[in-house]
C-alpha cells in the first residue's frame, strides 16, 4: 500500500469522528500508522521555524492501542528534525496518548479533536525551577502538541512564503483564497491545481500544492504539469503530467481523481488553454465548490492570446468571466439582449473578480423574475403588434 493509500485509508477511518477500529489499525499496523502521524505532525509543526538549540531535543512519543504501544522518537538538532522508532538517546519528555485519539486529532473533523488521554512527563531539567536549560524542549513539545491538537495552525499567507508560491508578494491571493476558504480549513477536500512550478525540474515546485496541504489538514491535493513533476510527490499529494491543452488528457485527470472541491487553474495563462480547461474541469466541481483561475490580467495582452484593445472579448478569461456575470442574471434578461442561454448559467452562483483573479463559486443559480417576465411579456405584444 502507497503512503497516499495508507493516509486515504486513515482519513476514511476517522471520517465520521470516530477512533480507527482494531481491523484498521492491524491492517496498516500500529507502527506504520504512528509513523505517518508524527510526519504529519512534524510537517504542519513548522519546528524549523523555533531557530535553532544548542542541544538537540528528543521527544518520545508512545501511542497505546490494542497490541501494546506504539513508540516513535523524534529529535530535533542542528540537522534539522529526525523521525525515528529507535532512541537516539534518553527522550527529554514523553508523551503517551491512544493511537486511536491521536488519528482522530490528526485526520478526523475539528469536533472530535482531543487530548483526553494524553500524559506529558518532562525528564529534563529541574522541574521545580524550569529556566533556560528547559525552555527548547517545553517550546519544541508545546508546538507539536499545538500541531497536533490544531491550536496552532498558520495562515495562508505564511505557507505561501514558506514553501516559496508567489500566491502571496508578487501577488495578494491568499486574502482572497482566505475569505472563501477559511471555513472549510477543516473539512475532507479534494484539491486541484494546473500548474505546480518548477517547469522542467522534477522536483522543483510544488510551493503552493505544499500550501494547500498546510492549509487543509485533511485534503487530499492533485498538481497537474506539462512537465514530470514526480519529485514532487509526498503524503496527501500527487501530481500528474499533462498538458492543458490536452482535453482527452485533462479529461482523465478529473474522472480518475474528481470530483473537486476546490480547482485552481496557474498553468499556461494563455486564454484559449484556460477556457478549454474550464470547460473540461468545470464539470468535475462539486456543487458548493470553487473554481479559481490566477493571473487574469494576461486577458489584456496578446502575447498571452489576451486582447490588446476589446475589454469584453469573450474568447479572453476576463471578458468569459463579464459573460458569466450576465448568467448570475440569467432570468432577469430582456427578449431584446438576444442572448443565447449558457450551460453555466444555472450551474455559477458566484462570480468574483480581484485583482489578476477570478473566482467562482459552483452551485444552484435558479430564481423568478416576475418584473423581466412582464417587461418580457410587454416586448413580445409590442412585437406582436
Ligand atoms: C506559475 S507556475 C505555477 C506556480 C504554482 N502554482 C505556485 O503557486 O507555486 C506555472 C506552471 O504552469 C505550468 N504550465 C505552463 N503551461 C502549461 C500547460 N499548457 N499545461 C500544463 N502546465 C503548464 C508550467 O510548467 C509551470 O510549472
Amino acid at each position: 500500500m502507497s503512503i497516499d493509500e495508507e493516509i486515504l485509508r486513515l482519513l476514511d477511518a476517522t471520517a465520521a469522528g470516530l477512533e480507527p477500529g482494531a481491523d484498521t489499525l492491524d491492517e496498516l499496523g500500529p507502527d506504520r500508522v504512528a509513523r505517518i502521524l508524527l510526519d504529519e505532525i512534524v510537517d504542519r509543526a513548522r519546528l524549523d521555524t523555533l531557530g535553532t538549540f544548542a542541544d538537540t531535543v528528543v521527544v518520545e512519543f508512545r501511542l497505546a492501542c490494542h497490541t501494546g504501544a506504539a513508540i516513535v522518537f523524534l529529535s530535533l538538532g542542528d540537522g534539522g528534525c529526525t523521525v525515528s522508532t529507535e532512541p537516539p538517546r534518553a527522550a527529554d519528555v514523553v508523551v503517551g496518548q491512544q493511537l486511536g485519539e491521536v488519528c482522530l486529532a490528526v485526520f478526523g473533523p475539528a469536533e472530535s479533536v482531543s487530548a483526553s488521554t494524553r500524559s506529558v512527563y518532562w525528564n529534563h531539567g529541574n522541574l521545580l525551577e524550569p529556566g533556560a536549560a528547559a525552555a527548547p524542549v517545553f517550546a519544541v513539545t508545546q508546538r507539536l502538541l499545538g500541531a497536533l491538537d490544531r491550536r496552532e495552525r498558520p495562515g495562508l499567507a505564511e505557507l505561501a512564503v514558506r514553501f516559496g508560491s508567489d500566491k502571496w508578494g508578487p501577488h495578494q491571493f491568499t486574502r482572497h483564497y482566505e475569505r472563501h476558504l477559511e471555513p472549510w480549513r477543516d473539512k475532507r477536500l479534494t484539491v486541484l491545481e494546473v500548474g505546480i512550478g518548477g517547469y522542467d525540474d522534477p522536483a522543483g515546485g510544488g510551493a503552493s500544492l505544499r500550501m494547500w496541504r498546510g492549509y487543509f489538514p485533511r485534503a487530499r491535493v492533485y498538481g497537474v504539469d506539462m512537465w514530470d513533476k514526480s519529485g514532487v510527490d509526498g503524503p496527501r499529494i500527487t501530481t500528474v503530467r499533462a498538458n492543458q491543452a490536452d482535453v482527452e488528457a485533462m479529461s482523465a485527470v478529473a474522472a480518475k481523481y474528481g470530483p473537486f472541491d476546490l480547482v485552481v487553474d496557474d498553468g499556461s495563462h494563455v486564454s484559449e488553454l484556460t477556457r478549454g480547461t474550464f470547460d473540461v474541469l468545470f464539470p468535475h466541481v462539486r456543487s458548493g465548490g470553487l473554481y479559481v483561475v490566477e493571473d487574469v490580467q494576461t486577458s489584456y495582452w496578446p502575447v498571452f492570446g489576451g486582447n490588446g484593445t476589446d475589454l469584453d472579448d469573450p474568447d479572453t478569461t476576463i471578458g468569459f468571466g463579464k459573460q458569466l456575470v450576465d448568467g448570475l442574471n440569467h432570468d432577469e434578461l430582456l427578449l431584446t439582449h438576444e442572448r443565447e442561454a449558457a450551460v453555466t448559467d444555472h450551474q455559477i452562483e458566484g462570480v468574483h473578480f480581484y485583482r489578476n483573479l477570478m473566482v467562482l463559486e459552483k452551485g444552484t443559480n435558479l430564481g423568478q423574475s416576475p418584473i423581466a417576465d412582464k417587461l418580457n411579456e410587454a416586448i413580445r405584444a409590442a412585437d406582436g403588434a
